[in-house]
């Protein structure tokens, strides 16, 4: 089973566990309308932040192989929390996982959301043993879909209106990785 509880370092970022004590750091971002556009929610207030990361708690005290690991993003050098990620474990027998992202902009364009998922797909397909590794946003969110093909993985499918989302057509865009194909990548980088 994969060690959830040990922080996933990177040249820049600590990737930790949550905690009780970053509801303020998470409710800076999550209030945003930019930050919840693309997202299944809508801004958050405090309480509702709180009530998220009780959850993400919840998630990281299950005892036996949890279905979602949730990170929080931080940057080495001052310990202030610059975002969050999730590895969902969506098929066990497959070996299928979904990778998602949410940063705070006063920290965007800097590369920090990349570096942190480049963490969570070693992780991933390191300890978690996962085949494959898949992401979707809407189409229009051309940051997360730049993200995704910054870190090698495949546009598999073009969803065209294929459902509601937030009272219009929902447009979604599917990538994806291999773990072969990871490690083909990673063999290039060195
Ligand atoms: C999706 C999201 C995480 C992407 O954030 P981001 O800031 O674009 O991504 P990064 O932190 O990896 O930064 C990449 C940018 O930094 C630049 N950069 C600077 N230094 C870099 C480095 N060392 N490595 C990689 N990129 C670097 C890149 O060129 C890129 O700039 P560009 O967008 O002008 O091309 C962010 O937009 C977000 O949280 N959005 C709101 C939530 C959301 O919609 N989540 C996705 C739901 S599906």
């Amino acid at each position: 089973m994969a060690d959830t509880t040990t922080p996933l370092e990177t040249a820049r970022l600590r990737l930790r566990p949550f905690t009780v004590a970053d509801v303020d750091a998470v409710y800076a971002y999550h209030r945003l309308e930019e930050v919840a556009r693309y997202q299944y929610w809508q801004p958050r207030s405090r309480d509702e932040v709180a009530a998220e990361v009780a959850k993400w708690l919840e998630h990281e005290a299950a005892a036996q192989a949890p279905d979602v690991i949730t990170f929080a993003v931080t940057l080495n050098d001052s310990g202030a929390l610059i975002g969050d990620m999730v590895l969902l474990f969506r098929d066990v027998a497959a070996r299928q996982g979904e990778i998602g992202f949410t940063f705070n902009p006063a920290h965007a364009g800097q590369g920090y959301a990349t570096e942190a998922a480049h963490a969570v797909l070693d992780f991933g397909f390191g300890q978690s043993g996962l085949h494959r590794i898949f992401g979707r946003c809407d189409a229009r969110n051309t940051p997360s879909w730049r993200l995704m093909e910054r870190l090698g993985m495949r546009r598999e499918a073009h969803f065209r209106e294929h459902a509601v989302f937030k009272g219009g057509w929902d447009e979604e865009f599917y990538y994806a990785m291999l773990s072969r194909e990871w490690a083909d990548l990673r063999r290039g980088a060195n």
